[in-house]
C-alpha cells in the first residue's frame, strides 16, 4: 500500500450492548485516507456516520457503547488499544474534529482566543505570548474580521456562523494530519457553508491533511469530496471516486440517493424516492441490509450477506448484483421457468 495512507480503518466493529439487546451501529468498517485527501461518508440518517467517526477517537460514550472488533491506524499505531494518556495527546492535535453544534467542544465561559491557546500550549508547548499570538492569528485565518477584539469574546458573544469558524480554527490550530468534519456547516445559511467548505479546503491545501468529510448532503459532497463512501445499516456498501460515484452509482442504495436528488437542468417530473426505512440496528436481516427496500432484489439477495467486493481497481460495492452467483441464481432462474 502506498505510504501516504494517514489513516487505515480496518473492519471496524462499534456495539451498542444494553437490556434492549445488541445495536451494530457500526459494524464492520474498512476504508483508508490519504494525505491531502477528502473522504465522504455519506448516507441517510442513523446509518452509523458518526458513531463511525467518534469511533476514531474512540469519543463513543461507554456504556453502552464498545469497540469491539477491528483497527484504527494512524500512519500504523492502532488507537483502538492505545493507552488512554497517548490517545490523549492526538485528540486535537493530529486528529481533530468538528461537528454541526460549535457548542459541543467550545467551552461557554472561556474567551474563544484563549480556548484555541491553550490547545497550542498543550499540543504544541508554545508560550503562553506565542500561543496568543497563532490564536488570533487562527481566527483571522478562517475569515472572523477584527480577529484580536473577537479573541478576547465569549462564544455567546458571537453569531452561530462565528462560532463555528472558531471551532474550525481550534481544530486547526494544531496542524493535524487528519480533520473529522462530522454534518459540520448543515445547520447554517447557504452563503455561509459555501464560505467556511472554501475555508477549509484552502486550509487543507496548505496544511495538506486528510479530511473525512461526513454529510447526507450529495451536493456538498461533489463540491469536497475526492472520494465517497456510502453507507447503509451500519457498512459501506459502495466507495468510489466522486466523478466516478456520480457518472456511475453501482449500488442500487447510491442509484437511489443520486436518483432522489433534484436536477436543475433536466425535465424531471417527480423525484424519485427510496421507499421504506433502514432496518433496526438491533435487528438486521440475514441477507443484504437493503434488500427489502431494492427494486433489483432477488431470492439470493435475503438469504445471504453480501461481501464488500472490489469492482474494478478504484471501486467497491456490497451488492450481490456483481457476483457469479447472481448470473448463477439468473441462469437457474431461466432453467426452471
Ligand atoms: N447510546 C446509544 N445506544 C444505542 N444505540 C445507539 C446509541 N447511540 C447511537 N446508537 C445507534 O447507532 C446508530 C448509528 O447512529 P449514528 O452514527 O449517529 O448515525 P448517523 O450519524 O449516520 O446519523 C443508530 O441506529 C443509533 O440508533
Ligand atoms: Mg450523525
Amino acid at each position: 500500500m502506498s505510504n501516504d495512507v494517514v489513516l487505515e480503518v480496518k473492519n471496524l466493529k462499534t456495539h451498542f450492548i444494553s437490556s434492549k439487546g445488541i445495536a451494530k451501529a457500526v459494524d464492520g468498517v474498512d476504508f483508508v485516507l490519504r494525505k491531502g485527501e477528502t473522504l465522504g461518508i455519506v448516507g441517510e440518517s442513523g446509518c452509523g456516520k458518526s458513531m463511525t467517526s467518534l469511533s476514531i477517537l474512540r469519543l463513543i460514550p461507554s456504556p453502552p457503547g464498545k469497540i469491539v472488533d477491528g483497527e484504527v491506524l494512524l500512519n500504523g499505531k492502532n488507537l483502538v488499544t492505545m493507552p488512554n494518556a497517548e490517545l490523549r495527546k492526538i485528540r486535537g492535535n493530529r486528529i481533530s474534529m468538528i461537528f454541526q453544534e460549535p457548542m459541543t467542544s467550545l467551552n461557554p465561559v472561556i474567551p474563544v482566543g484563549e480556548q484555541i491557546a491553550e490547545a497550542l500550549r498543550l499540543h504544541q508547548g508554545l508560550s503562553k505570548k506565542a500561543a496568543w499570538a497563532k490564536s488570533v492569528e487562527m481566527i483571522g485565518l478562517v475569515g472572523i474580521p477584527s480577529p484580536e477584539k473577537r479573541a478576547k469574546q465569549e462564544p455567546f458573544q458571537l453569531s452561530g456562523g462565528m462560532r463555528q469558524r472558531v471551532m474550525i480554527a481550534m481544530a486547526l490550530a494544531c496542524t493535524p494530519e487528519v480533520l473529522i468534519a462530522d454534518e459540520p456547516t448543515t445547520a447554517l445559511d447557504v452563503t455561509i457553508q459555501a464560505q467556511i467548505l472554501e475555508i477549509m479546503k484552502d486550509l487543507q491545501r496548505k496544511i495538506g491533511m486528510g479530511i473525512i468529510f461526513i454529510t447526507h448532503d450529495l451536493g456538498v459532497v461533489a463540491e469536497m469530496c475526492d472520494q465517497v463512501a456510502v453507507m447503509y445499516a451500519g457498512q459501506i456498501v459502495e466507495h468510489q471516486n466522486t466523478a466516478e460515484l456520480f457518472k456511475n452509482p453501482l449500488h442500487p442504495y447510491t442509484q437511489g440517493l443520486i436518483g432522489s436528488l433534484p436536477k436543475l437542468y433536466e425535465d424531471q417530473d417527480e423525484l424519485q424516492i427510496i421507499e421504506g426505512t433502514v432496518p433496526s440496528p438491533y435487528d438486521y436481516p440475514e441477507g443484504c441490509r437493503f434488500a427489502e427496500r431494492c427494486p433489483f432484489a432477488r431470492s439470493i439477495c435475503s438469504e445471504k450477506q453480501p461481501d464488500l467486493i472490489q469492482y474494478d481497481e478504484e471501486s467497491k460495492v456490497r451488492c450481490w448484483k456483481y457476483t457469479n452467483e447472481w448470473q448463477v441464481s439468473l441462469t437457474k432462474e431461466l432453467v426452471t421457468t
